[in-house]
């Protein structure tokens, strides 16, 4: 049986190029995981967000033990199962998504309890019913349960936050215990001040898992922050193992973040932003709203080779978002799905052949150049 593990291919600066094994298939990284929070992608077939090239789906601890339960699904076989799609799946623990979704929430040193945000009926989260919760579901890559401070917020706040996240990924890795072939990840706090990232990564280090996810980010600090704390966080972790910046972000967030050091990363923007009429292309943001498009026979992007571009004209895009048909987000979300993944093959491929600078500024230099 195929274990959990990751092999770096080519490094080009503190980008980086690799392999991630398991026994449901292979992970290349850098990686961009669609976003499946109920089980499903939303306005996309499995076999479709295949397509545009993901190896991997993120799926949500929060929303799918509340609806439809992870009981019942572990009863209908597990996730992959019941949502069609038999390639890895990595879980969110559920702390972020209860922080800024569930209502009447309290936290203790145990873990917390809300109110679900769909019928106001009254749960609890810990440590260890998040790790029991996540092996019902049959996740292949499991996340350590956190608490994700809002920033800004003080330093007190944020030291606090993360000592308490370090007990609880302790306490995750004890309950999770030894299953071959699936992978553990911790997830680094600290907000943006380096002494507690750092005090954080020494306590995930000495724990011990299977890769390392930087969370915190993307929470209101702004990119030139996020940045700044991506400058050291990434080589504060091990070398050797998987690095995954949690909920980022736009196209020159992940370019950013892969050129410091990050090998994994998940957003709803591709597929969220789709079903609102924003289409992402490499010259920049396009608003299918927009009245100029609506005599457009033009694809949204003349070299794009994903079945939206390929047989489909801004006209049509427009008229379909105007009119609220369902084609609209389908179409869209495929394409920007499409979009972020050549993104990723390009970055691959640049840093396995030592030319990722140059690929980056021809990136900034499309983008400049702005929409058609
Ligand atoms: N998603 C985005 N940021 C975070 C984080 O800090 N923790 C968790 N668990 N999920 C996230
Ligand atoms: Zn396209």
């Amino acid at each position: 049986m195929t274990r959990f593990s990751f092999s770096l291919t080519a490094t080009d600066g503190a980008a980086r190029t690799g392999v991630i094994s398991t026994p449901r298939g292979d992970i290349r990284t850098p990686a961009f995981m669609p976003v499946g929070t109920a089980a499903t992608v939303k306005a996309m077939m499995p076999d479709s967000v295949r397509a545009t090239g993901a190896d991997i789906l993120l799926g949500n601890t929060y929303h799918l033990m509340l609806r439809p339960g992870a009981e019942r699904i572990a009863r209908l076989g597990g996730l992959h199962k019941f949502m069609n799609w038999d390639r890895p799946i990595l879980t969110d623990s559920g702390g972020f998504q209860v922080m800024s979704l569930a209502e009447l929430r309290k936290l203790t040193e145990k873990g917390v309890t809300f109110r679900s945000h769909i019928d106001g009926s009254k749960h609890e989260l810990t440590p260890e019913r998040s790790m029991e919760i996540q092996k019902l579901l049959g996740s292949d890559i499991v996340m350590c349960f956190d608490e994700c401070p809002a920033l800004p917020a003080d330093d007190k706040r944020v030291a606090e936050s993360m000592r308490l996240s370090m007990r609880w990924a302790q306490r995750s890795r004890d309950a999770f215990g030894d299953r071959p072939g699936h992978a553990l990840f911790g997830i680094m706090q600290g907000g943006v001040t380096e002494h507690l990232r750092a005090e954080s990564a020494e306590a995930l280090t000495v724990i011990g898992f299977d890769g390392y996810a930087v969370g915190g980010l993307a929470v209101g600090e702004g990119q030139e922050a996020m940045f700044g704390v991506l400058d050291y966080a990434p080589a504060m972790l091990p070398t050797d193992k998987p690095r995954y910046l949690m909920g980022v972000g736009k196209p020159d967030d992940i370019v950013g973040a892969v050129k410091r050091g990050i090998d994994m990363m998940d957003c709803v923007l591709p597929s969220r932003s789709g079903r609102t009429g924003q289409a992402w292309t490499r010259r920049g943001q396009v608003n299918i709203k927009n009245a100029r498009h609506a005599d457009d026979p033009r694809p949204l992007d003349e070299d794009c080779s994903c079945p939206t571009c390929q047989g489909y004209s801004r006209a049509y895009l427009h008229h379909v978002f105007r009119a609220q048909e369902m084609i609209s987000g389908m179409l869209l979300t495929w394409h920007n799905l499409h979009y972020y993944q050549e993104i990723m093959q390009g970055m691959r491929d640049a840093i396995a052949q030592g030319r990722f600078a140059d690929w980056e500024v021809d990136f900034h230099r499309q983008r400049e150049m702005g929409d058609i």
